[in-house]
């Protein structure tokens, strides 16, 4: 499908058929979702594909009981320590010429690196969440390319999702997207017309 096609296909589905998803378009789909940018090329991102009819019921008892319907449901996650690791990704873009013949100027270097370490906890989170929803939209838009349908799903509970999953400390839930084959074909849901968007052409 033509990019615009499968960005204009896409909705959020809420009603799925129980049909399995082939684990080669899972793989697809994950994918995409490692290819995303992020800032420093952190890829704080980590999910958790979740396939078992009994996990899936254990989710939906901290989420949206609709979720729990679709045969696969992927947590979308952060690694709040990932940011540890930027200078090896600034080396990583470095050695791959990423900046060759770019002045990065005040954003460069020492500096970039004193402003990421006096970020707060709130901070760091917040930005890596923003990173891992690039991610998780790079998933969504595969899935819709493939005949998938899915949800951003951001009404859950963190502890309990958490738990059920085991995840570690240092990672957090930021959404789960229920993926599997749509049950419904929704019309296009209503958006600002573009004169609301655009504060001003300079
Ligand atoms: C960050 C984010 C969080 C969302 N959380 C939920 C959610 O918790 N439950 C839900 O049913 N839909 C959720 N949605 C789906 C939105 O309701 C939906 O994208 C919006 O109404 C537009 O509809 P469409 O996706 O079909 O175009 C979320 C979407 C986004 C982008």
């Amino acid at each position: 499908m033509e990019l615009i096609e499968v960005i204009r296909k896409r909705r959020s589905i809420r009603k799925y058929k129980p049909d399995p998803v082939p684990d080669e378009y899972i793989r697809k789909i994950m994918e995409a979702a490692r290819l995303a940018p992020s800032g420093t090329n952190l890829q704080p991102w980590r999910f958790v594909v979740v396939k078992s009819a009994e996990k899936r019921r254990e989710l939906a008892q901290h989420t949206l009981e609709f979720v729990a319907t679709a045969p696969v449901v992927v947590a979308c996650c952060i690694d709040i320590t990932a940011y540890k690791y930027t200078p090896q990704r600034i080396k990583e873009l470095t050695d791959a010429g990423a900046f060759t013949g770019i002045d990065m100027g005040a954003f460069g270097g020492d500096e970039y690196m004193k402003k990421r370490q006096a970020m707060d906890e709130n901070a760091l989170r917040a930005y890596a969440s923003l990173n891992c929803a690039i991610s998780i939209e790079h998933l969504i838009l595969r899935a819709t390319d493939l005949g998938l349908g899915t949800c951003w799903v951001m009404m859950f509970k963190q502890n309990g999702v958490k738990e059920v999953l085991k995840l570690g400390e240092s990672i957090q839930v930021v959404a789960l997207v229920p993926v599997g084959y749509a049950d419904q074909d929704p019309a296009p849901r209503p958006r600002l017309p573009m004169e609301d968007l655009l504060i001003q052409e300079v």
